[in-house]
């Protein structure tokens, strides 16, 4: 039998004022699984990080659910200290994120982290900005990804859950599990707002790019 080929390698470019611009490339496996994809959360998301990337850099960052992990490795790039996480019994995506920091030259920390699962290098982790794309997709483990994004936030108090989603039935379930599990949200944005003509003309959807604190934080805390 004659198999095909299905993997590539994309180039995602990042341009700022004067002349600071960035590129990563990202290897893709388009028919295996979600985690081989850049999927357009993750280049809103990484969008973002780089357009705000003195918030980034020297920060310690954690990706969630990163797959092919563009927006921790645009993060990475701008000088973040950053931890790439996928669900732990996906050897394959971890694989890859690994062969994607190296191919950029980028030396992030590769960890499986399942949500909801308490694993010993969970207890650890004491990030400042927590980053996932399209990880609210599937309704049946929203509440393992909050619990997981809620503990991360108590252990680090002053830490923030920046995450772009596809909002296909609306915020009341998300509304709900932030109350649930004791977050609000503190910004809002449609996701192709900030987002270049020439990205945004590629892409297509309802995607909502919300950054997510503790309810308790301080309400005059600068984000
Ligand atoms: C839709 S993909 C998004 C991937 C990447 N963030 C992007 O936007 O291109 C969802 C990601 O969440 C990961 N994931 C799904 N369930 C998970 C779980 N229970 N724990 C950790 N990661 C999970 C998948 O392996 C996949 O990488």
């Amino acid at each position: 039998m004659m198999t095909t080929t299905t993997t590539t390698i994309s180039q995602h470019n990042f341009y700022g004022a004067g002349d600071s611009e960035t590129c990563i490339s990202i290897i893709e496996n388009l028919k295996e699984e979600y985690g081989l994809f850049v999927w357009p959360c993750s280049v809103i998301l990484a969008e973002y990080v780089w357009q705000h990337r003195s918030r980034f850099r020297d920060s310690s960052i954690l990706e969630l659910g990163a797959g092919t992990s563009l927006p921790g490795l645009v993060a990475a790039k701008v000088g973040a200290n950053v931890t790439l996480t996928d669900d732990a019994t996906k050897p394959e995506v971890l694989d890859n994120m690994r062969r994607v920091c190296e191919l950029n030259k980028l030396n992030c920390n590769v960890l499986g982290l399942t949500w909801g699962v308490w694993d010993a290098p969970i207890l650890d982790l004491r990030p400042n900005i927590i980053l996932g794309a399209d990880v609210l997709y599937d309704s049946s483990a929203f509440d393992d990804l909050f619990a997981t994004v809620s503990f991360l936030l108590q252990s680090s108090p002053d830490a923030v859950f920046i995450t772009t989603y596809h909002n296909r039935s609306g915020h009341h379930l998300i509304e709900f599990l932030m109350v649930k599990w004791g977050l609000k949200c503190v910004k809002l944005l449609d996701g192709f707002s900030f987002l270049p003509s020439q990205k945004a003309s590629v892409l297509s959807g309802n995607i909502q790019l919300v950054e997510i604190v503790l309810s308790s934080q301080n309400e005059n805390q600068q984000l």
